[in-house]
């Protein structure tokens, strides 16, 4: 279902109950349902999660972490997944069959994974493989359907979280001369160029016009075809904004997530994964300064762990993730709650043929050190 979809279907169905409850019942409330439910449930939490939801989380992480630690909880017969649609859709993939996996509110989809439709990307292939004939393998950011994990599984490709998307990268380099970027321009671009492929060996593929742009070289010696996607809250991070804190700050450090555009990462002095931001603040020392391009609620909770150092939001506008912050308490707890009555709400089922070739995709990433 896309983020759109997913806004139409009226979640008004929260209970009345939910709505009215104050924050110290549902405090109180889910941690009763989780005593309850004691083995049978891991409630996992997106690092960009709501600190009142992310407190709950059994384990918390970026979305590879998530990946993995989702594959290994086997105890469990209920996975919560504090995070976006197709989070919970890669947790059913690699859950077992005993395994339900729970979005406490349907409507956390992700408006980039919502670029890259299934039937957009089977055209593209058609017309991208017919003009460079079998020399292309397809990547998929993790942020996309599982119906697009499965068509990259299919032909031979796999998916990339922005932790490893170097590696992947450079393993599908070893498959195939050209990869086909799914559904972040931005990442794909920023993690090329990062390894050495210059921007005249990359082009953008606009699946609405069906045709390509930003064309600087010649189309035959194209590497790496974008597909035209992006992550509305990291585009709000921009150059000027990066100019102005050093103005103000001189030794202020500029540190970015790799979803946002090439000029932003180019000008940074660090980019990476939520994991990474985290671990490079946790290593710096008392004292210093921080702009952080990412998403609201993680540089918010960066900044309250670490009062020794300087942490700001590159962005003098808040950036919230709109979709992930849809996950709160009296969602959680009906969640919970509904698994406690033996009737479990909002469980991500992904069909069988798609979960086979989704997960072979994602096996494949899993694989790559
Ligand atoms: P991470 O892969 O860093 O967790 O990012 C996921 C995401 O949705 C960032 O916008
Ligand atoms: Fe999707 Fe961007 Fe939200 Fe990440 S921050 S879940 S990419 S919309």
């Amino acid at each position: 279902m896309m983020a759109y979809e997913l806004l139409q279907y009226v979640d008004s169905e929260l209970p009345e109950a939910y709505r009215t409850m104050s924050g110290e019942e549902l405090d109180r409330r889910i941690l009763e349902a989780k005593r309850k439910l004691g083995k049978d449930l891991v409630i996992l939490g997106h690092h960009y999660q709501r600190d009142d939801v992310i407190r709950f989380a059994d384990f918390r992480g970026d979305s590879l972490k998530l990946a993995r630690l989702g594959a290994e909880q086997k105890d469990a017969r209920y996975i919560v997944f504090c995070g976006v649609h197709f989070m919970a859709e890669t947790a059913d993939t690699l859950a077992g069959e005993h395994q339900q996996v729970i979005l406490p509110d349907l409507r956390a989809g992700c408006s980039m994974a919502d670029m890259a439709d299934l039937e957009e990307v089977e055209e593209a292939w058609e017309i991208l493989t017919e003009r460079f004939g079998d020399t292309i393998i397809p990547v998929t950011y993790v942020n996309s359907s599982a119906a697009i994990k499965a068509f990259v599984g299919r032909h031979g490709g796999t998916t990339c979280t922005s932790s490893n998307a170097r590696g992947v990268l450079e393993w599908a380099f070893s498959q195939k001369k050209r990869i086909l970027f799914l559904p972040d321009q931005h990442l794909g671009r920023n993690t090329a160029y990062d390894m050495g492929i210059p921007l005249e060996e990359m082009v953008v593929w606009d699946p609405k016009s069906g045709k390509f742009e930003e064309i600087r070289g010649d189309l035959g010696a194209v590497r790496m075809i974008l597909w035209k996607g992006h992550c509305s809250v990291h585009q709000k991070f921009t150059e000027e904004q990066i100019k102005s804190w050093r103005e103000r700050i001189p030794d202020i450090n500029i540190l970015v997530h790799p979803e946002c555009n090439f000029d932003v990462v180019q000008n940074a002095d660090y980019s990476g994964s939520t994991e990474y931001i985290i671990k490079t603040i946790e290593a710096a020392p008392a004292g210093s300064k921080w702009a952080i391009g990412t998403e609201v609620n993680l540089v918010q909770r960066l900044a309250n762990e670490h009062p020794d150092k300087m942490i700001v939001l590159l962005s003098s506008t808040m950036c919230p993730c709109l979709t992930m912050n849809r996950i709160d308490r009296p969602h959680l707890l009906w969640a919970l709650d509904s698994i406690l009555d033996g009737t479990p709400i909002h469980v991500i089922e992904v069909d069988e043929e798609t979960k086979h070739w989704s997960k072979k995709a994602l096996d494949r990433m899993l694989a790559i050190k």
